[in-house]
């Protein structure tokens, strides 16, 4: 089902490739035309709020204002900021340990001011029901509307769901730091977006509201399914001996990594709960998981990261820790650490690590990089729409 709807979607980039030119399109009348999501042996629990339907013309729209270097509100060459400044598809939407402006991967907003933690990757998010971010502030049920990450109350938005990460960028000191009428004037001030805003809202206005839905349609169209892994399970290639045995190293208690990363069944290749996987000891992190659910007992848990395309997204951890996937290796065979707080689910702590042989952790290693889904980090309907204009950025 899901291969119709990328065809589909690339022959309408194909049809706006032209709008690069900021032609005005007197287009009439409102049709949308629906996006939908489905791979047959993923999880039938897709996050789309009821007033954000996703649509063709709302993913497409969205494709264009994730890349404009506007959205930051500013035009000046060195002070444009787009959500792909930082998330880069080559990387799987993360920056990636070389990016020329965030050095080993650690991010920067236009002022300087760090990010509180290392990059996420933005793959199959659409299934992520238990909330965003490391530590899983952003969440369906939340009411909050200020003051988190230094972003005032003023605003009255809230943080419930992929829509907030827009006006998030936008004022955030440690992103944008910019102002939202700003962002707004700019955009409306390039007619290249009217036309696109009727097509995917009804009428050619362009507020908040609408920018933060379209570029939510756009993420949440962001799936991976292709990696060696799933054509394996779809009987379409077979995988090493090697990889086989990794699988079935990840898979038992000998290497224990199923309990949280997940299998087959479960092919985001994260459970998506919180833990803490006994890297630290001292919990220094404001913006761990204690401090969204206010329990002690959360401290140094985070979000489980996908395994999908874990090739592409050093530096690793929450905090950058490792530099490279055999380090991440290291850590969990030797380096565990003991913790009131770590989750009895790290069944080896007490032992420090699983201790592999260099055998099978070479196995384990290339079992990993079966989930690498190459097609995902070239798919065209991700990629920068526009990008012999100034304002559209990839970095
Ligand atoms: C300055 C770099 C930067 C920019 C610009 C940026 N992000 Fe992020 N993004 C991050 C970092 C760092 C994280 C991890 C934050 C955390 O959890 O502490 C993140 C996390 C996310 C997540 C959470 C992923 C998950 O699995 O929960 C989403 C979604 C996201 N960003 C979307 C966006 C969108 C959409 C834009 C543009 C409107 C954007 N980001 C702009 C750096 C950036
Ligand atoms: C108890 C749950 C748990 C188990 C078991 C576990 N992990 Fe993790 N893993 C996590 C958590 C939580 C993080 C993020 C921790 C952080 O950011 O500080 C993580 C992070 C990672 C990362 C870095 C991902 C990224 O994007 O930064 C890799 C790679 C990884 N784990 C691989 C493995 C492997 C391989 C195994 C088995 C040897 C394993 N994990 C076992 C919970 C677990």
């Amino acid at each position: 089902m899901l291969t119709i709807v990328a065809v589909c979607c690339f022959s309408f980039t194909l049809a706006y490739v032209s709008s690069c030119v900021s032609k005005r399109n007197a287009s009439s009348g409102w049709t949308t035309t629906p996006y939908k999501i489905g791979v047959p042996y993923f999880p039938d629990s897709l996050n789309i709020p009821r007033d954000n339907p996703m649509t063709v013309e709302g993913v497409e729209l969205g494709r264009y204002l994730f890349y404009d270097g506007r959205l930051a509100g500013r035009t000046h060459k060195d002070s444009l900021m787009s959500c792909a400044t930082c998330h880069r598809q080559s990387h799987s939407f993360e920056c990636g340990i070389d990016h020329p402006k965030f050095k080993g991967g650690k991010t920067f907003g236009l002022t300087g001011i760090p990010t509180p933690h290392y990059m996420m990757p933005l793959i199959n998010l659409v299934w992520v029901n238990e909330g965003y971010m490391w530590n899983g502030f952003i969440h369906a049920s939340n009411e909050k509307k200020a003051d988190k990450y230094g972003v005032s109350a003023e605003y009255g938005f809230n943080y419930k769901n992929l829509e907030s990460f827009v006006w998030m960028m936008i004022v955030a000191p440690h992103e944008g730091n910019g102002n939202i009428e700003q962002t707004l004037a700019l955009l409306r001030s390039d007619s290249l977006y009217p036309p696109m805003f009727k097509k995917a809202f009804g009428t050619e206005e362009i507020t908040i509201d609408r920018v933060s839905k379209a570029v939510a349609q756009f993420v949440r169209s962001l799936v991976s399914f292709n990696s060696k892994f799933d054509r394996f399970m779809r009987g379409e290639v077979n995988l090493t001996e090697s990889e086989r045995r990794g699988f079935f190293l990840f898979s038992t208690e000998r290497a224990d990594c199923f309990h949280c990363h997940g299998s087959p069944a479960l092919p985001l290749w994260t459970t998506n709960q919180f833990m803490n996987n006994a890297k630290d000891v001292d919990f220094t992190d404001n913006n761990d998981r204690s401090s969204v659910t206010g329990n002690e007992l959360d401290k140094g848990k985070y979000r489980i990261p996908t395994l999908r395309n874990i090739e592409f997204t050093a530096p690793y951890m929450h905090d950058g820790s490792f530099s490279t996937l055999d380090e991440v290796l290291e850590f969990y065979n030797s380096g565990l650490k003991r913790s009131p707080y770590v989750d009895p689910l790290m069944i080896n702590v007490n032992h420090g690590g699983t201790y592999l042989t260099p055998e099978e952790r070479a196995d384990l290693k290339a079992f990993l990089l079966t989930l690498s889904d190459s097609s995902f980090i070239t798919n065209p309907a991700f990629s920068n729409p526009c990008p012999n204009n100034e304002f559209f950025i990839n970095e």
